[in-house]
């Protein structure tokens, strides 16, 4: 029936895409210009053939704020509506999937960080342009993001859109979306009571209806999601702190994501972070991780980047020549890597030095030793010094002795011998005289 209609409008080559809970979706050539685009069609009537005044709305709807939030990559672009004989076509740019198709065919139904960092990313980037517009989109969820050609993640689905009025900043519609994703504000009391009670207990005044703040608390679940995988009780606990699980620990941007995923969900609205921010740090982390230019972080104004800047010291934000600034991750592991590294350099020096003292100390021994044998030399050589001056006049008191003696002896000899003579002598005489 779609496709008879469609045919008369120029398209061909019809590819089945989703029944989703207001009409139908096909993928779909535009036969003169060859290009293909997804259509959606929502029928006027209902199953009998009455006309739909509620659904008629809803596609007005649909369609002017898939106007008011055209022009980003990041949001589902519409490239014209048709006001068919059954049905309305909303004509859109053809994506490849959704996100949700993606994540139910990877292992345990989880991203890895880094593109779990990119896609969120990209839906942060497609909610600040839809929030900006002053909408929401009031039912995030997996199967209302798509991944395009490109392999960007794109906010598609605006059926449940709504306007934010300037005066209240809340939307005049009820949150429409799933209850996983819903931030616990926004839970109608009747049905679920232990937010309501919680929020009076903690005295925070809160409204129902959602907001910047409630769609950036829904993000703040989809992220969760991505990398944590689906946890069925979270839908009533959402006033305690998240639970995160093993594999977190092994992340490289473990704290930039909690901080936000932490952030995000805050129990208390206004404690939240804004889309905005976290945008800036999802920017950052993916420049760092990727050694993007830091143009890739600026794009968001100055103003925003200072009140960022002053809200967390733990991440850096550097201002640069051009008086912009942009944060800078560096990731743990590098961070710690580079840490330990220099702590090893320290010890390296450390040892350096130590076997320095050790080796000066050892020369100081050495000297003290050479010092204290030269003593111990110069004590021997006064010793044989005082020996040898010892012997000597020993040996000279010898030779006086000897000489003295001998000098006796001689003496003793000489007036012997003179005895001896005058006794010859005397003889001598005798003899002449007898
Ligand atoms: N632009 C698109 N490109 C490819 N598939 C799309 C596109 N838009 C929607 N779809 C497919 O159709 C489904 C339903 O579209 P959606 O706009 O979410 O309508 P519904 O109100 O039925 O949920 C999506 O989940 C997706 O599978
Ligand atoms: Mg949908």
């Amino acid at each position: 029936m779609m496709k008879d209609e469609l045919i008369q409008y120029g398209y061909s080559e019809f590819r089945y895409a989703s029944q989703g809970a207001q009409g139908y979706v096909v993928l779909a050539k535009e036969t003169h210009t060859n290009k293909r685009f997804a259509i959606k069609g929502i029928p006027f009537s209902d199953v009998n053939g009455n006309v739909d005044q509620a659904k008629q709305d809803q596609v007005k709807q649909e369609k002017d704020m898939l106007l008011q939030c055209n022009g980003s990559p990041y949001v589902s672009n519409l490239i014209k509506a048709i006001d068919g004989t059954k049905f309305t076509f909303l004509v859109l740019t053809e994506c490849v999937g959704t996100l949700k198709e993606l994540i139910d065919s990877l292992p345990g139904n989880k991203l890895n960080e880094i593109s779990a960092i990119k896609y969120c990313k990209d839906i942060a980037e497609g909610l600040h342009y839809i929030l900006s517009k002053k909408c929401i989109v009031n039912d995030l969820k997996f199967d209302n993001i798509l991944i395009d050609y490109n392999g960007n993640a794109v906010i598609s689905e605006f059926g449940f859109a709504q306007t934010l009025p300037k005066a209240s900043g809340y939307s005049i519609q009820e949150y429409m979306g799933k209850f996983y994703f819903q931030a616990p504000e926004c839970y109608d009391p009747k049905a679920f009571k232990d937010y309501d009670v919680e929020y009076k207990k903690r005295n925070i005044q809160t409204h129902t209806n959602p907001s910047q703040r409630s769609e950036a608390c829904s993000l703040g679940y989809i992220f969760y999601v991505m990398i944590q995988g689906f946890k069925q009780d979270l839908a009533f606990k959402k006033q305690f702190e998240l639970p995160y699980y093993q594999n977190f620990e092994t992340f490289k941007y473990k704290k930039q994501l909690r901080y936000i995923i932490d952030g995000f969900t805050q129990f208390a609205p206004r404690e939240r972070l804004p889309v905005e921010e976290v945008l800036i740090l999802l920017k950052g982390i993916i420049s760092f991780e990727f050694d993007l230019d830091q143009k890739f972080v600026e794009l968001i104004s100055q103003e925003t980047q200072e009140q960022a800047n002053q809200l967390n010291q733990e991440i850096e934000f550097i201002q640069n020549f051009n008086n912009k600034y942009y944060p800078i991750f560096k990731n743990e592991d590098s961070a710690l890597q580079e840490f330990q590294s220099s702590q090893d350099e320290i010890e390296k020096l450390r040892g350096y030095s130590k076997n320095l003292e050790y080796q000066i100390n050892s020369l100081k021994a050495l000297q003290v030793q050479a010092e204290s044998k030269i003593q111990g030399q110069d004590k021997i050589i006064k010793e044989q010094e005082t020996k040898i001056t010892k012997l000597t006049q020993e040996i000279c008191i010898n030779i006086l002795n000897y000489l003295i003696q001998s000098t006796q002896y001689l003496q003793k000899k000489k007036s012997l011998t003179s005895r001896k003579k005058q006794k010859i002598i005397k003889a001598t005489q005798i003899n002449s005289d007898l």
